[in-house]
């Protein structure tokens, strides 16, 4: 089978997609009052499209996803993230429509903050959660690659969130620690 990504709709037709829409992503932003507003509209924020090939030892898959422009408040969009759930297991990402970035949070705590644009390659190690955020007007298109058996782990992202969130301050995205966001800019 040929399997072709269709730019036009970020998705690769071929293969099944998931759809997130914003209400999927309940708890993960940090102003609940914009996320209550803007979930009344319930918009997409991305599609990931899986080609799982075979499974087993040695095998690989891959995802497409495409993530969608916006912001709640001042936190622009992300998808939920995730560990593998074979934690050594590494990922490539290549990036081939939009701008945005990748978070990199390593289990020991260090911070990675990655350009994600066309042609950027980046690595991500083991042992390392990962989520893309959208810091453009456009939509954000990417292709992961990893091992058949990594298998995803989102529920320990769900409970203790990342430590640093993407948001835009004086019209810029900017990287800061989730605390010091909410003590310093949230409530102003
Ligand atoms: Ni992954």
């Amino acid at each position: 089978m040929i399997h072709k990504i269709n730019f036009d709709l970020g998705v690769i037709e071929s293969a099944p997609t998931t759809v997130r829409s914003l209400i999927d992503l309940r708890g993960y932003f940090i102003d609940e009052d914009s996320f209550n507003a803007a979930v009344q509209k319930n918009p997409v924020v991305y599609t990931l499209s899986s080609l799982e090939y075979a499974q087993g030892e040695g095998q690989l898959h891959c995802g497409l996803g495409t993530l969608m422009p916006g912001k709640i408040g001042s936190e622009y969009f992300f998808t939920r993230g995730h560990l593998h759930t074979w934690r050594a297991a590494a990922e490539v990402y290549l990036g081939l429509a939009g701008e945005g970035y990748l978070l990199l949070e390593h289990e020991n705590g260090q911070t990675e903050f990655q350009v994600l644009s066309p042609g950027q390659i980046v690595y991500v190690p083991g042992f390392t959660a990962h989520r893309t955020i959208n810091t453009s007007k456009t939509p954000l298109t990417y292709l992961g690659i990893y091992p058949a058996q990594a298998g995803h782990d989102y529920a320990s992202i769900k409970s203790t969130n990342f430590r640093h969130v993407v948001v835009e301050i004086d019209g810029l995205p900017q990287l800061i620690e989730r605390n010091e966001y909410i003590t310093r800019y949230l409530h102003l």
